[in-house]
């Protein structure tokens, strides 16, 4: 009679297993629904950060951490379930910044892609590669890989502003640079808007602009101008109002790997839920509501943020008055590789 070892199939031997280990070689077949799962399974759990929680902390941030001591003043989103890691979900940061009058956020330049969408900050201005990009109330400020920027409160009072990045990607491709600048250079912060200019009216370019850069030419997209579109935007399939921003040369993404949208909600109208293999952070501009993202509902009011991992369904519903959305997402990393799938329930 065959002993139970002799019984198993073969290879599923333990010793055998521990000496390929040995052997610097891992088996295919036992590991094979772990290597190739039918599908994406996301580790975090959507989560809602409620800007009535952070805005204490953002005091306490400015009264302890002076802006000349750190390289930002920051709070970043973190959702436990990465274990620690300083991830708001997958690939994405999100952030909110907060300068007392006077404050400068020195200059410095990095291959993460980031960006600034203005909640409170008027009077503050963002400087990327010596253009200046006032943040008047939903204005959206690109700085893109590589870009030198740095953040100035001229205003008499606090501003805050929500950020968000591609810090955990470019972390996992292990593939960030970083160079700082020179905190004293006064010409650094004595700028005008200078080729920003080229970029503000819409639908109209320059006949020689150029098309090198990977990333949009303009930096800063007006609120004002969005809220104008979002009002005039006809519903999309989900039922929401959903406008991209993108490269006005070649109707892109706006980065290579970080794509912001908005999306306003009428009230009362119901969303039909999707689902989508990329990440997103949703920052609420404007109103009242609730979401389902998988199995989890949750109500949300303004500058509240929450995570919409992927391949979850979601949907979103405004109350009481129409509510605007601001997103932004890795779904152009995705586009890029070919790994964008999305569906409806
Ligand atoms: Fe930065």
């Amino acid at each position: 009679m065959p002993t139970d070892a002799q019984r198993k199939p073969p290879g599923r031997d333990a010793d055998f297993v521990e000496q390929l280990a040995a052997a610097n070689l891992h088996p295919l077949w036992d590991r094979f629904r772990t290597l190739t799962p039918v599908r994406p399974q996301a580790k975090d759990p959507p989560l809602v950060w409620r800007w009535a929680d952070i805005e204490p902390f953002a005091g306490r941030a400015v009264a302890q951490v002076p802006i000349d001591d750190v390289e930002r003043r920051a709070l970043i989103l973190v959702n436990p379930a990465f274990g620690g890691e300083t991830v708001t979900t997958n690939h994405l940061i999100g952030a909110f910044t907060i300068l007392d009058p006077g404050d400068r956020a020195r200059p410095h330049r990095h291959t993460f892609a980031a960006i600034r969408f203005a909640t409170n900050a008027e009077g503050a201005a963002t400087i990327v590669n010596g253009r200046r990009c006032e943040m008047r109330e939903g204005d959206l400020i690109l700085t893109p890989p590589m870009c030198w920027h740095g953040h100035i409160n001229d205003s008499d009072r606090r501003v805050t502003w929500f950020d968000a990045a591609n810090i955990p990607l470019i972390r996992a491709l292990d593939a960030n640079f970083f160079e700082p600048g020179d905190p004293s250079a006064n010409e650094f912060w004595q700028v005008e808007d200078g080729e920003e200019k080229l970029w503000r009216e819409a639908g109209m370019i320059g006949m020689d602009a150029p098309r090198l850069p990977a990333h949009s030419p303009k930096y800063h997209y007006s609120g004002a101008a969005m809220r104008r579109l979002l009002a005039a935007l006809p519903p999309g399939r989900d039922g929401a109002r959903t406008a991209r921003y993108v490269n006005p040369v070649t109707g892109d993404a706006v980065m290579p790997a970080l794509d912001c949208y908005a999306m306003r909600l009428t009230k009362g109208q119901p969303m039909r839920p999707r689902r989508t293999t990329c990440n997103m952070i949703c920052l609420v501009t404007r109103g009242k509501g609730r979401s389902s993202v998988g199995e989890h509902s949750f109500d949300w009011s303004q500058h509240d943020v929450f995570s919409i991992p992927h391949w979850n369904f979601a949907s979103h519903q405004a109350h009481e008055a129409d509510a605007d959305l601001f997103i932004v997402s890795d779904r152009v990393a995705y586009e890029r590789l070919d790994l964008l799938r999305e569906e409806f329930q």
